[in-house]
């Protein structure tokens, strides 16, 4: 019997930026974010007596030990609620378009959490898939649902966990702008811990998150796109200027980060409500009217590629599917 789930990745509009525990993923705050149609993973769990050690296939290749340490998390604690020592191959494709260069880790460790707590026998509630995924890593907590989610930080593993927003079933978008696909010499899991440890800015982004969260919150209400980029934008900066007073100090931006937020400055110039967020890493991602999408990109054109822009739409949240793409 196969156990084949798809889950989709979001992009936080605010941030979850540093841990207060890291052995068990309990994140410094609460973030908000939109789960998105066009990027999303697809992974199955059998779990196989005859098997010596855990075995990970991402898109059909085999992965070595470092691959599979996060995934090893999930794994142990789904034996662990279902009473079981077998171990498990892990099957997983990415449906992130070549070159894209995003971070995977949402869809992949909540897809993860999905199959492998079905092959365990294990029938979780949404919250305990939250916590299962928050475990391997902190953003997958929020992939388990569609539209948007707030990952609740709570204090224990038990209370820190995402719940639904929204469904976004409005007029909201997102447009990548991928300007580099390599992967990021700073994870974001050393990002954080450097920032949080050594940057004199860090409480400075801590006090001004929950009027963000709240004003987010009010603008998703009022399905308001012009004010829920504006203050993911602004959220997004807070979050990056953190990074310049680490020791020793970082950046995730490149030189053509940069021109992506100059054109976005322009579009708003020429019209259009949108704007930008970033995460650890040099992509720029656009917060506009699904309705603009098209329009926007062309306006883009003269600045990018076409290969480098890539819409979303909201996604639907962690589900179980028949077979494979
Ligand atoms: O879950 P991680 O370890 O990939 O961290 C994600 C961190 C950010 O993308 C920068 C922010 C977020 O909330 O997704």
């Amino acid at each position: 019997m196969s156990n084949w789930v798809r889950a989709h990745t979001n992009i936080a509009l605010i941030k979850y930026w540093g841990k207060e525990n890291e052995n068990l993923i309990i994140p410094m705050n609460n973030s908000l974010s939109l789960t998105l149609d066009a990027f999303y993973t697809e992974t199955n769990v059998t779990f196989d007596d005859d098997l010596k050690s855990d075995q990970l296939y991402l898109n059909g290749h085999m992965q070595d030990f470092n691959a599979l340490i996060k995934v090893k998390t999930v794994l142990d604690l789904v034996r662990k609620k279902a009473g079981i020592k077998t171990k498990a191959r892990v099957d997983s494709y990415n449906y992130v378009p070549t070159a894209a260069g995003l971070a995977s880790s949402a869809s992949g460790l909540a897809a993860l959490a999905g199959s492998a707590s079905r092959a365990a026998g294990l029938d979780l509630s949404s919250k305990d898939l939250s916590k299962l995924a928050r475990r391997g890593s902190g953003s997958a907590s929020r992939s388990i649902y569609g539209g948007f989610a707030e990952w609740q930080k709570g204090h224990s593993h038990e209370t820190s966990f995402a719940v639904p927003v929204d469904a976004a079933d409005w007029d909201i978008g997102m447009l990548f702008i991928v300007v580099n696909d390599k992967k990021k010499d700073i994870s974001s899991r050393e990002g954080m811990s450097r920032t949080v440890n050594t940057s004199p800015f860090y409480q400075g982004w801590l006090d001004t998150l929950d009027a963000d969260l709240n004003t987010m919150k009010e603008a998703i209400k009022n399905q308001d796109v012009h004010k829920v980029g504006e203050i993911a934008e602004r959220n997004a900066l807070k979050m990056h200027a953190t990074t310049l007073g680490a020791k020793p100090p970082f950046t995730y931006w490149s030189p053509d980060s940069i021109k992506a937020m100059d054109a976005v400055k322009q579009l708003r110039e020429t019209g259009f409500s949108v704007h930008f967020t970033m995460d650890a890493g040099p992509n720029v991602k656009l917060i506009c009217r699904q309705s603009e999408l098209e329009d926007i990109k062309h306006h883009l054109l003269v600045d990018f590629k076409e290969s480098q822009l890539i819409s979303a739409k909201p996604g639907p949240g962690l589900h179980a599917i028949s077979k494979p793409n």
